[in-house]
């Protein structure tokens, strides 16, 4: 019999990243091997994001071509996961003839099952109804499949952790809470193992994920210990786990952010100093209509808190710019929040209409070249506002992890998370390693550095 293939095309945020990592695992586990092309594979899953236009067209417009490469390979099997198979389930297939199976979010787990399943009944659709979290530990570390490099590149010393799935807070312009289903927490336990195990094979460094983590264990029992247990609680309980050098998190909704997890950014060593707090807009009237249930002087304090905790703390955020019924005022707004705070950088987009959410129903649309124009602007002065930031660290030193290293090249990340070029001949310094730099040029999405 022919061995059995599979290649995982990628879109969205690192949960889906990280969706794709645990679907591989089941498929190795599975006798399934990884392609290196999507041509020579047997099975090809697109693990789709619906949150903008723009990234379900890139999903549909690669479906529409594997059309050719399924008539020249008819036993080939194509498989729809994530947010746009959970909303748009069974109309995919209706669409796209040559589609095997759609599986919704929360079935990823059960993809060996559910392939065996679409082999009897001509095409499956399995959609997400049940909210859970099957207590799925990986038994082995395996590569990042999707990110488009070929296995043996592939930094492995750094990973992500899913702590929560879904959301509870139904922003009027967002998708993911109809496309991830209710909140619900991971048990502790759970994390505490997957992490203890990444750790024992030789990752040092941890980012947990979730929608909105600040809220993490405030959904359903996460613990057989007493509640409550915050997502404060999990930073302490998992910054113990011994060889674990470096801990992240994404994201978090400002209104969740406690002083208590503010606290940890003082307390705990391993913690790195790194924030992305997603503001949205700088105006109280459009995050009002946003449902965002916070001010901008809500977020200016819990920014300076922050900022006092951890002086060197570096802070990130997403930006929607356009929103409907945004004026020139509440864009001017947003400019004034952008050079109060100096974020280190932040993902900018162009409001985008999702079906099903409240926003879409409002009138006062903007034009897309008047998105486009504000967005320009925006943009350019964060370009500015991180060049500057990042020419601050010119003569520092810094602790790298090392991603990349070869006789011409050695690359890392800072604590802060920002990436550092290094020249160096130096053979004994290898991926994986932490080392020293002094900062000696600032650019704009990188810095350059000296070995000490
Ligand atoms: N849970 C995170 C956001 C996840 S979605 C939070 O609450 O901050 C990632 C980002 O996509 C959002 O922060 C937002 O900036 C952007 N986004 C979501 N829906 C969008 C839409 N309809 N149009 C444009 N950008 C959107
Ligand atoms: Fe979307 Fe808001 Fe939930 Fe973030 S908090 S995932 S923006 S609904
Ligand atoms: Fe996209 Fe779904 Fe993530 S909509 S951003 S892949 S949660």
């Amino acid at each position: 019999m022919k061995q059995k293939s599979f290649y995982i095309k990628t879109f969205g945020c690192q949960m889906n990243i990280r969706d794709s990592e645990i679907m591989a695992q089941k498929l190795y586990e599975n006798g399934y091997l990884e392609s290196a092309t999507i041509e020579d594979a047997s099975l090809i899953i697109l693990n789709t994001c619906s949150v903008r236009g723009k990234a379900e067209q890139k999903f549909f417009s690669l479906l529409g071509s594997l059309r050719k490469i399924k008539k020249q390979n008819p036993g080939l099997k194509i498989c729809v996961a994530g947010c746009v198979a959970q909303q748009e389930g069974k109309k995919i297939i209706d669409r796209m003839k040559h589609v095997d199976l759609v599986i919704g979010t929360q079935h990823i787990y059960d993809i060996p099952r559910l392939l065996k399943k679409s082999e009897t009944q001509k095409t499956a659709v399995n959609l997400s109804d049940i909210y859970e979290i099957p207590p799925y530990i990986p038994k082995t570390n395996i590569s990042h499949p999707g990110s488009g490099k070929k296995p043996e590149k592939q930094f492995q010393f750094s990973r992500f952790v899913t702590i929560m799935q879904g959301c509870n807070n139904f922003c009027t312009y967002c998708v993911v809470p109809y496309t991830r289903g209710r909140e619900v927490s991971r048990n502790v336990k759970d994390i505490v193992e997957e992490i203890s195990l990444f750790v024992g094979s030789g990752v040092s460094e941890i980012t947990l994920l979730g929608q909105n983590v600040n809220s993490y264990g405030r959904t359903n029992q996460v613990t057989e210990t007493e509640l409550p247990y915050s997502f404060a609680n999990l930073i302490h309980e998992v910054s113990e786990i011994p060889g674990l050098k470096r801990l992240r998190f994404t994201t978090s909704n400002p209104k969740d952010l406690s002083d208590e997890l503010i606290d940890c950014f003082a307390r705990i060593d391993n913690l790195c100093p790194q924030f992305h707090l997603p503001v949205q807009s700088g105006s109280d009237a459009i995050l009002k209509r946003m449902k965002r249930n916070y001010t901008i002087d809500d977020y200016l304090k819990k920014v300076d808190r922050l900022v006092s905790a951890c002086p060197e703390i570096a802070l990130t955020t997403d930006m929607i710019i356009g929103f409907p019924g945004e004026t020139e005022i509440d864009f001017q707004s947003t400019m004034r929040l952008l050079e109060r705070v100096r974020f280190h950088g932040s993902f900018s987009f162009k409001y985008s209409d999702r079906p099903g959410t409240r926003a879409a129903e409002i009138d006062s649309k903007l034009s897309e070249q008047e998105k486009g124009a504000r967005l320009h602007i925006f943009q350019k002065r964060q370009d500015e506002i991180s060049l500057a930031r990042n020419r601050d660290y010119v003569g520092k030193t810094r602790t790298i992890l090392v991603e990349h290293s070869d006789p011409t090249s050695l690359m890392g990340r800072t604590s802060t998370n920002h990436i550092v070029h290094v020249e160096s001949g130096d053979k004994e310094i290898q991926a994986g390693d932490y080392i020293e730099v002094q900062i000696t040029f600032g650019g704009q999405h990188a810095l350059k550095g000296k070995l000490l």
